[in-house]
């Protein structure tokens, strides 16, 4: 169980619970024809594992995580703001198929939101 003084990572459910809602969002973004253009040549384990770690890191997890920055990731790609919003529609409703709590999806939104001049148009 985990209470409010816990740590976002702690209240995502900890690995076991990110690793589960980056498996629903790498199948978002599949299913999503505003950015599945994007992931066709991608090797969808290892972006599931890398995208893990970035959160389990960002949230207050444990573990490094030892992939590029965000900036570094996405570089070369010129993400348009439309596909920001895309990527971040396919968040929320992995989300509320986990049954995210509103607190929490609010605070893992400010972190994704607090990243985005690292990925549009980079
Ligand atoms: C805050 C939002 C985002 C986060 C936290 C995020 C995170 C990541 C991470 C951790 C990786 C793996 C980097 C690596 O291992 O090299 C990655 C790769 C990638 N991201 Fe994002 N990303 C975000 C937004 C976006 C957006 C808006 C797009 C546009 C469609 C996008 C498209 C991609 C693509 C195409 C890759 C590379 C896939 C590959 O190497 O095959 N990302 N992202």
């Amino acid at each position: 169980m985990s209470g409010p003084a816990d740590s976002l990572y702690q209240r995502l459910g900890g690995r076991v619970g990110i690793r589960r809602i980056a498996e629903d969002v790498w199948e978002n973004h599949v299913a999503n024809p505003e950015v599945s253009p994007r992931y066709v040549r991608s090797d969808a384990a290892a972006i599931i594992r890398r995208v893990t770690d970035f959160i389990c890191a960002g949230t207050g997890g444990p573990g490094p995580y030892d992939g590029p920055s965000m900036r570094q990731a996405h570089e070369g790609m010129n993400i348009s703001h439309r596909e920001f919003m895309a990527v971040t529609d396919d968040v929320l409703r992995a989300l509320e198929k986990n049954r995210v709590g509103k607190n929490e999806q609010g605070e893992l939104f400010l972190l994704l939101f607090s990243l985005r001049n690292e990925i549009i148009h980079q």
